[in-house]
C-alpha cells in the first residue's frame, strides 16, 4: 500500500500520480467495494487535528471548543471529538440524545442554542446539568425559569444576543442583523440581565453571539464580540459578573481547490478574538461546526451514465440532492474529483443525480478530466451538512458512512434500507 506522505489537512488525495483516490491511508475504490455508493467517509485524523488548530490558537487563554453537532452528528465524530475533551452545542432535543449516547461525561460540557425550545427539551437538558443555555428571548428565559423552578435546578445561561453586523456570507446562513430572527437585541439585553438577577433559579453565565455561517474573514467576529464585551463590562458596572462569552461557530472553509492554510486562518481568527476581548478573563466559547468536519469528508458516489442533451453533457451519479442539498439550496461549490482519473482532454459537463427535479445537481458546466459510465466520483468538503442535511426525498435511502483512522476503516452507519423507511407508516 502507498505510504501516507500527504498532510492530513487534504486527507483525500492520490498517493501518487497513477494511484486511484485515497482517504488518509484507505483506498476508496477498495471502500466503496464494501460499502457500496453513494458513500460519505471522512477522515477521524483530519477532525481531530482541526479541533488541535482551535486549541493551540487559544493556548492563551481559557477557553471551551463546542462543536456545533449540526454539522455532523454522526455519534461516532460526537465521541471522536468528546474524547479530546470538546464540548458541544446542541439546537434540539435530538442532538442533545446524541451527545449523551455518546459521551454522556460531556454533558456538562454543552451549550443549548436554537431560537425555539420547547418545555420538554428545556427539561431534558436541565436534568442532564448542561453548561448553559443560549436563550434568544424574554420569554424563552421567563419558560426557562419556570422550569428550573420545578426541578429545584438552577439554570446557567447566557443571552444569544444579535449584534447587527453584517457578515459576508450566503443570505441563507447570515444571522447577526437585526432583521434576522436570532437573538436579542443587544440593546436590550441589559435590562433582561438586571430582570433575571433577582430569581434564585437563573445564574447569568454568559454572553453569547453567533453572526453566520461561512464567513471567510476574521474581521466581522472582532466586531461582533467588540460590542458582546461592552455590554459585559456594562453589566459588570451594575454588579452582574459574566463569566463566559460564546463566540459561536462561522469560520469559513475553502470550497475551491487552490492554496489555502486553515492553520492560519484559525490563527487570524483567534487574533481577532483575543483583540476584542482583550482584558477578559472569563472562558471563551467558541462553535465551530463546518471548520472541524467539512474538509475531513466527501461523497463518493458511482456514474450512472453519461448522456448528451443538446450541447449539454449531463453525468447521472448515483448520489443526489437528497444527499447533499448544498449545491442545490445555496448553490454551493464542491470540487468533484475522478476516484481514477482517465487520461484525454476535460470536457464540460453538468453532474446531476436522479431526482426529478432540475435543482438535483452538483455542478454545472464543470469542466471535468473524460469520465464514463461505472466511474467514481468523490465530491470534496462534504463532511458538515451533508449527511446532516440529507432526506429520503423520492423515496431514497441515506447513504452509508464510513469513518478514516489511520489505516483503518470503520462503517459509522450503515445504509438505510427501504424496510427502515416504510416502518413508520400506518397503511
Ligand atoms: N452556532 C450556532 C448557534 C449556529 O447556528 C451554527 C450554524 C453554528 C454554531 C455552527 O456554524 P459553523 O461553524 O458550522 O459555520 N447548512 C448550511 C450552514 C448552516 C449553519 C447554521 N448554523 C450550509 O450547508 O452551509
Amino acid at each position: 500500500m502507498p505510504k501516507a506522505s500527504h498532510p492530513s489537512s487534504r486527507p483525500f488525495h492520490h498517493p501518487q500520480p497513477e494511484v486511484p483516490l485515497y482517504c488518509g491511508e484507505v483506498s476508496l475504490e477498495a471502500l466503496t467495494r464494501r460499502f457500496g455508493t453513494p458513500l460519505y467517509v471522512y477522515s477521524a485524523d483530519q477532525i481531530v487535528e482541526r479541533l488541535q488548530m482551535f486549541k493551540d490558537a487559544l493556548a492563551g487563554r481559557d477557553s471551551l471548543v463546542c462543536y456545533a453537532v449540526k454539522a455532523n452528528s454522526a455519534l461516532a465524530i460526537l465521541k471522536l471529538l468528546a474524547n479530546r475533551g470538546a464540548g458541544f452545542d446542541i439546537v434540539s432535543g435530538g442532538e442533545l440524545e446524541r451527545v449523551l449516547a455518546a459521551a454522556p461525561e460531556a454533558a456538562e460540557r454543552v451549550v443549548f442554542s436554537g431560537v425555539g425550545k420547547t418545555a420538554e427539551e428545556i427539561d431534558r437538558a436541565l436534568q442532564a446539568g448542561i453548561l448553559a443555555f443560549n436563550v434568544e428571548s424574554e420569554a424563552e428565559l421567563q419558560l426557562l425559569a419556570k422550569h428550573a423552578a420545578k426541578l429545584k435546578r438552577v439554570a446557567r445561561f447566557a443571552l444569544r444576543v444579535n449584534p447587527d453586523v453584517f457578515a459576508e456570507t450566503h443570505p441563507y446562513i447570515s444571522t447577526g442583523l437585526r432583521e434576522h430572527k436570532f437573538g436579542i437585541d443587544i440593546r436590550q439585553a441589559a435590562a433582561l440581565y438586571e430582570g433575571a438577577a433577582g430569581n434564585r433559579w437563573l445564574e447569568p453565565h454568559g454572553v453569547s453571539v453567533h453572526i453566520g455561517s461561512q464567513i471567510r474573514s476574521a474581521e466581522p467576529f472582532g466586531a461582533a464580540l467588540d460590542r458582546v464585551y461592552k455590554l459585559v463590562k456594562q453589566l459588570a458596572k451594575k454588579g452582574i459578573a459574566i463569566h463566559s462569552i460564546d463566540a459561536g461557530g462561522g469560520l469559513g472553509i475553502d470550497y475551491h481547490a487552490g492554496k489555502s492554510d486553515p492553520a492560519a486562518r484559525v490563527r487570524e481568527y483567534a487574533a481577532a478574538v483575543d483583540k476584542a476581548l482583550a482584558g477578559f478573563e472569563g472562558k471563551l466559547l467558541l462553535e465551530p461546526g463546518r471548520f472541524l468536519v467539512a474538509q475531513a469528508g466527501a461523497l463518493v458516489t458511482r456514474v450512472l451514465n453519461v448522456k448528451q442533451n443538446g450541447r449539454k453533457t449531463f453525468v447521472i451519479v448515483d448520489a443526489a440532492m437528497n444527499d447533499l442539498i448544498r449545491p442545490a439550496l445555496y448553490q454551493a461549490h464542491h470540487e468533484i474529483v475522478p476516484v481514477r482519473p482517465r487520461e484525454g482532454r476535460q470536457k464540460t459537463v453538468d453532474v446531476v443525480g436522479p431526482v426529478c427535479e432540475s435543482g438535483d445537481f452538483f455542478a454545472r458546466d464543470r469542466k471535468l478530466a473524460p469520465i464514463e459510465a461505472g466511474d467514481l466520483i468523490a465530491l470534496l468538503d462534504a463532511g458538515a451538512y451533508g449527511m446532516a442535511q440529507a432526506s429520503n426525498y423520492n423515496t431514497r435511502v441515506r447513504p452509508a458512512e464510513v469513518l478514516v483512522e489511520g489505516k483503518k476503516a470503520r462503517l459509522i452507519r450503515r445504509r438505510e434500507t427501504i424496510a427502515d423507511l416504510l416502518a413508520p407508516e400506518i397503511l
